[in-house]
């Protein structure tokens, strides 16, 4: 497998596009007569340059697995970060970066990455017709004999509903597929509480998984 978090020459890249880009929304900002205070601007730019290596320059995610972060409610974002930093959401990668931030960082970061809105990210090879079929009726209408709706909890076409349910429309394959497993494998160290995610993920067969990530995955956000 290729190293999935590059660091070379289109790292640098897109760390210079981000330089331009946050340069280019300032002059927009300050045009449409958007405070100095604005929360979106102030996102600590060594903090944002970090993410934006993995997370992709305005947080599409990347098709090799770290999740789109574009439009996701900031709440959420926020929430996710402070997981991560307490420790009690799992993942290495994010644990150590995560470490790192303030509280203050936290906020402004989510805020940031909640406001845009860039394309979905493509992999290389498109999911088969089939598979994204499959995934839409499972999304939408659950199957028999336990598996719900995605969309009951997650909104009409994965938008999200608030602080608690977050948006998975246009999130890479990769990454929908890492994270129902690991919901799947807490679901197997200790009982689930009725509508978690945990709870859902533990009726999902592989297949489920494999069709409901390839159908999210296609969605434009
Ligand atoms: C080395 C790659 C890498 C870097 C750098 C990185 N991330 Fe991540 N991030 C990931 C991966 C992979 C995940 C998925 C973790 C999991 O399995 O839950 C993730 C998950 C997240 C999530 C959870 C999103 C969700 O919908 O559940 C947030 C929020 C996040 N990252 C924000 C950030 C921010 C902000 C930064 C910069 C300060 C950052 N990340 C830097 C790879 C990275
Ligand atoms: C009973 C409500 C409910 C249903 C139904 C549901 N989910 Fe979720 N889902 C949640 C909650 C709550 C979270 C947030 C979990 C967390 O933050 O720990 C979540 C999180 C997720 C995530 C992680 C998103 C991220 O950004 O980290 C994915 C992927 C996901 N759900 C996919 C699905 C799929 C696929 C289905 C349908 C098979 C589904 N969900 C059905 C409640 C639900």
């Amino acid at each position: 497998m290729t190293d999935p978090y590059p660091t070379n020459l289109r790292g640098y890249r897109l760390r210079f596009s981000l330089v331009a880009l946050i340069a280019i929304s300032s002059v927009c900002h300050a045009q449409s007569a958007v405070t100095a205070g604005d929360p979106a601007l102030s996102a600590p730019a060594p903090t944002l340059t970090n993410c934006v290596s993995c997370h992709g320059v305005l947080g599409a995610g990347t098709a090799t697995g770290a999740p789109r972060l574009a439009g996701k409610n900031p709440d959420y974002l926020a929430h996710a970060l402070s997981m991560f930093k307490a420790g009690t959401r799992a993942s290495v990668v994010m644990q150590s970066v995560a470490h790192a931030l303030s509280d203050s960082e936290i906020g402004s970061l989510a805020v940031y990455f909640s406001a845009q809105n860039p394309p979905r990210v493509q992999g290389e090879h498109p999911p088969p017709p089939a598979l994204v079929m499959a995934g839409k009726q499972l999304a939408e209408l659950g199957a028999a004999p336990d598996v719900p709706a995605c969309f009951s909890c997650h909104a009409v076409d994965g938008k999200g509903n608030g602080a608690r349910y977050p948006s998975i429309a246009g999130e890479p394959a990769a990454f929908v597929i890492n994270r129902l497993h690991e919901f799947q494998a807490r679901a197997k160290a200790g009982t689930p509480s009725p509508g978690t995610m945990t709870a859902v993920a533990a009726t999902l067969n592989e297949r489920q998984i494999e069709e409901a990530a390839a159908y999210l995955s296609t969605i434009e956000p």
